[in-house]
């Protein structure tokens, strides 16, 4: 049993299936046409609705792609949609900004658009093209051009005030934590006939496994619900991994941050970006903002792609993963973790429990970068992630991360060990870089040549020499772009 507010509506579903799709109930079952399907792949963000949920008394909200959320998933949230925005005749202040910067043409992308503008103007966030842009990045419209749109979010954060949902916002935070306490705790592991299971803790998950071996896991779902929209496969019975507490763990003591594997990517990156600002364009360039809403480090590693973006960062920064099941706990280090393409250690019944990352090391250096052919939501050609430590201006530590470039993501340990003692200053790096690109075996495929993938990376090492040396300005891609 699931049971979330819909808009002001409380609503229990029973017996849909387990792999319906945020974007099918309401369309099909809510007939709230308003939400349209562009690509239902998580790309186009004309399916964008936006999610409701107490946090520290108030609410926070934030905008997904409701093509590739699972509905089930969506237990005590509110979901909003396009229809409820308008009070009346009263057009919600970023709805008029649409109209008034005429915004729209066709208006196929629009109410995509206009959720994403409506979480970016309860974000408190400041008016700047920068955050509109971001706010922005799951969105594409075919035909008005984004400059009006953008124009009209910009205004928008001008003027934003209190509308009727924070009027309400008191009454919808009551109405949720009635849901959390009152519906949900008796029905901790809900009827087998949905055959979706949403534990709340890891005695509970365990059960879930017991009773349903053969269950799926789902977190953000944003990887997995494409298995069912581009491939028609039927995804259930799932076992989904967003309510267990365990998981969701997001602490940091003196030696390590503990990065639960289900906490969102929105979520961890304070947390991250305090140790590793370094990473804050890579976070900013993972898929889009909707994607970084519900997607996972556990999803991104349990996905085992050679193309993922997680990976080449967490090898290079030396990060550990604790896998769990009814045996009890294990900790390994990642680069223990691939074994062969799509293929890692962990057996069937484990979850990935947390990511564990070293804090950061006075003096050390870092950095990550990705190659895509679009600047957001682009999936990596190569994603290389470097880091050193310096003991009298030699390399005492080396380590890369690399994705984009064999059939798992790649670390290379006699390679990086050849840097070991090098004077880093001084070393001509060329020599480095040309065996790092011997080292490479890459694939031809749509995104790049092989060559292209060796070349690229061998310039990525001698840029990030140039960087840490002070020879070169330490960020060259711009995150504002101008999409006019
Ligand atoms: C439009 C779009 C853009 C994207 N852009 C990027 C990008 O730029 N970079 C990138 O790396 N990825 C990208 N992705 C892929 C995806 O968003 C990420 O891999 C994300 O981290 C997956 O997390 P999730 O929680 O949604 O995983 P899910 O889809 O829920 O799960 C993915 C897989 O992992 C398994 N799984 C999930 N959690 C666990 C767990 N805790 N333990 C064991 N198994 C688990 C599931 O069973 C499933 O097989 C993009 C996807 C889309 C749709
Ligand atoms: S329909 Fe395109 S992102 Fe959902
Ligand atoms: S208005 Fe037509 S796609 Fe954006």
């Amino acid at each position: 049993m699931t049971t979330f507010l819909l808009n002001e509506q409380k609503v229990t579903l029973h017996d849909s299936s387990a792999d319906q799709t945020l974007l099918d109930f309401l369309r099909q079952d809510a007939h709230l046409t308003g939400t349209k399907e562009g690509c239902a792949s998580g790309d186009c963000g004309a399916c964008t609705v936006v999610i409701a949920e107490p946090d520290q008394g108030r609410l926070r909200y934030r905008a997904i792609n409701s093509c590739i959320t699972l509905v089930h998933s969506l237990n005590a949230k509110q979901i909003l949609t396009v229809e409820h925005l308008a009070q009346g005749n009263q057009l919600h202040p970023v709805q008029k900004a649409m109209v008034e910067h005429h915004a729209s043409q066709c208006g196929f992308c629009t109410p995509g658009f206009v959720m994403s503008l409506f979480a970016l103007y309860h974000s408190g966030a400041a008016p700047e093209r920068s955050s509109v842009i971001k706010a922005l990045s799951g969105n594409l419209c075919r035909c008005t051009g984004y400059r009006p749109i953008i124009d009209a979010g910009i205004e928008a954060l001008e003027h934003a005030q209190p509308d009727t949902f924070d009027a309400r916002a008191e009454k919808t935070v009551k109405a949720l934590s009635e849901i959390e306490t009152e519906v949900l705790p008796k029905d901790p592991l809900p009827d087998h006939s949905v055959q979706f299971w949403q534990p709340e803790n890891r005695l509970e998950l365990e059960q879930a496994i017991a009773r349903c071996p053969e269950a799926r896991f789902s977190a953000g779902s944003t990887d997995l619900a494409l298995e069912k929209t581009q491939q028609l496969k039927q995804l259930s019975p799932l076992i989904d991994l967003n309510r267990v507490a365990e998981l969701n763990r997001l602490d940091v003591d003196e030696a390590v941050l503990n990065l639960g594997a289900a906490v969102t990517y929105s979520d961890l990156a304070e947390t991250l970006l305090a140790d590793y600002p370094e990473a804050t364009e890579w976070l900013e360039r993972l898929g889009s903002t909707p994607i970084r809403n519900r997607g996972t480090l556990g999803g991104n590693l349990g996905t085992a792609s050679p193309i993922g973006d997680g990976p080449p960062l967490l090898l290079a920064l030396n990060a550990e993963v604790t896998l769990g099941s009814v045996r009890g706990l294990r900790r390994l280090p990642l680069h223990q973790f691939f074994t062969g393409y799509r293929q890692t250690v962990r057996a069937a019944d484990e979850w990935i429990d947390c990511i564990h990352l070293p804090r950061r090391q006075p003096g050390s250096l870092f950095r990550v970068y990705k190659i895509s052919k679009r600047v957001e939501d682009d999936i990596s050609t190569v994603c290389a992630a470097f880091y050193l430590e310096l003991e009298q201006g030699k390399v005492r530590v080396f380590r890369a991360g690399f994705g984009g470039l064999a059939a798992t993501p790649l670390m290379l340990s006699d390679w990086q060990n050849s840097l070991l003692q090098t004077d880093w200053e001084n070393i001509d790096i060329a020599p480095f870089a040309e065996s790092l690109e011997a080292e490479l075996h890459p694939l031809d495929d749509v995104r790049a040549s092989a060559r292209y993938r060796q070349r690229v990376t061998g310039n990525l090492l001698r840029r990030f020499h140039l960087e840490t040396t002070g020879t070169a300005p330490t960020r060259a891609i711009p995150v504002e772009l101008d999409h006019a």
